[in-house]
């Protein structure tokens, strides 16, 4: 019995992390490819994100939107060096960065009758009324309708479609590079191409929402950089702030002179503490070899799910991913497979019903992706999840 409100589905009193693993109350340990959905890309307890955030509390922890503070400077700095010319706004948490986007799309393209946002079937934007106004799913969004107006959704990976829909009323196009929370189903190449094309053409800002596929996920630093394009707008959180609630907006230059003071605002967005540890975290991201070790992990998984899928043809219907992201698309429901990990001491998660999603550290090391694959294989070998023939349910 809890006095928290019951929006999420848990039972595991989680206790301490240390690397890839997590302990529970009853002292179970878990390998962890949920990672706090993609927070704790250098894991739990990483002692120079611990030690930066010890030093950085006992200097200032807060001192509001009204001062700058050196670590939240810093951060901005290291955020455009590492991408391109832009200004950067800090939020809390992903919906508030997407919230923000949708916030500088309104008040750029405004003057021009631009009021309209575009998104894709299958996106996931955040929960706040702006970012649910853009987010796919019927189920998060009918609840609390009226939304805001004006937004449109567009067919997947469909550029004839994406033409018909952008056009001079569009304020901006909002998209993940690879969806997340839609199946983890990664745009191809050309697709995000012909989307900045189009972008270019009509006018419209692109915004690339890399709240979970950003920041070394896919194995580059972002995950636009896949595509050879650059977005008006880049959204950022989750990893961003080394498990503290830190998210971020990349606006790019030439644009961010459409806003001035007392356009946006937050109390806390950019804490210095939560800097303090981004700092290490982009520090470790854009060091040598980094990313190229999450790619070559990554690669080393993408063969061995692969393999896993010729093994199991009748459970397992598609692979696909990159980096350290993947989704295993299953013929049955997912939640039995995920309960099947976890009795096997590894904790992942799903992205819709018949998708596991896998996101572990990206520190994760080749010895515990092999563990994780010895635990799926056994939970696959003996039919959990399996869909019944003629359509009964699936063996739990
Ligand atoms: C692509 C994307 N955008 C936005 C969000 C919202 O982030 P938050 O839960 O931090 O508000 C998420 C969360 O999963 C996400 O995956």
């Amino acid at each position: 019995m809890t006095t928290l409100l019951p929006v999420y589905e848990r039972d595991l009193v989680i206790v301490s992390g240390k690397g890839a693993l997590l302990t529970d109350s009853a002292g179970n340990t878990y390998l962890d490819f949920a990672a706090g959905i993609g927070v704790n890309g250098l894991g739990y307890g990483n002692s120079k994100v611990v030690s930066a955030i010890k030093k950085q509390a006992s200097r200032l922890i807060h001192s509001s939107n009204l001062y700058f503070t050196e670590p939240v400077t810093r951060l901005a700095d290291a955020l455009v060096k590492a991408s391109f010319p832009a200004r950067v706004f800090f939020t809390n948490s992903g919906t508030e960065s997407v919230e923000a986007a949708i916030k500088f799309a309104r008040r750029i393209g405004n003057a021009s009758g631009r009021t309209e946002l575009v998104a894709f079937e299958g996106g996931f934007h955040g929960r706040t009324m702006g970012a649910l106004s853009i987010t796919w799913k019927e189920k998060y969004r009918a609840p609390f309708e009226p939304l805001v107006p004006g937004t449109r959704f567009c067919p997947w990976n469909d550029l004839g479609a994406a033409k018909g829909m952008i056009g001079p009323k569009t304020a901006a196009v909002f998209i993940e590079p690879v969806q997340g929370e839609g199946g983890i189903r990664v745009a191809p190449e050309d697709f995000l191409q012909g989307l900045s094309d189009l972008c270019r053409e009509t006018g419209a800002l692109l915004v690339s929402d890399e709240v979970q596929c950003g920041l070394g996920r896919t194995g580059a630093l972002f995950a636009y950089e896949r595509a050879h394009i650059r977005p008006d707008i880049v959204t950022l959180a989750k990893p961003l702030g080394g498990g503290l609630p830190l998210g971020a907006v990349l606006l790019r230059e030439e644009l961010a002179g459409a806003l001035q003071v007392g356009d946006h605002g937050s109390t806390f967005g950019g804490n210095p503490v939560a800097a303090a540890a981004s700092l290490v975290i982009m520090d470790r991201l854009t060091s040598g070899g980094f990313l190229g070790k999450v790619e070559k992990k990554g690669k080393m998984l993408l063969r061995n799910l692969r393999a896993m899928q010729r093994k199991y043809p009748k459970q397992i219907r598609d692979v696909r991913g990159l980096g350290l992201m993947f989704g295993i698309e299953l013929t049955g429901p997912a939640s039995p497979i995920v309960a099947g990990l976890r009795a096997r001491g590894i904790l992942a998660t799903k992205a819709g019903e018949k998708v596991l999603r896998l996101l572990p550290p990206l520190v994760v090391k080749r010895s515990e992706l092999r563990s994780f694959l010895v635990a799926f294989d056994d939970v696959l070998s003996k039919g959990i999840g399996m869909q019944l023939e003629g359509g009964g349910g699936a063996v739990a």
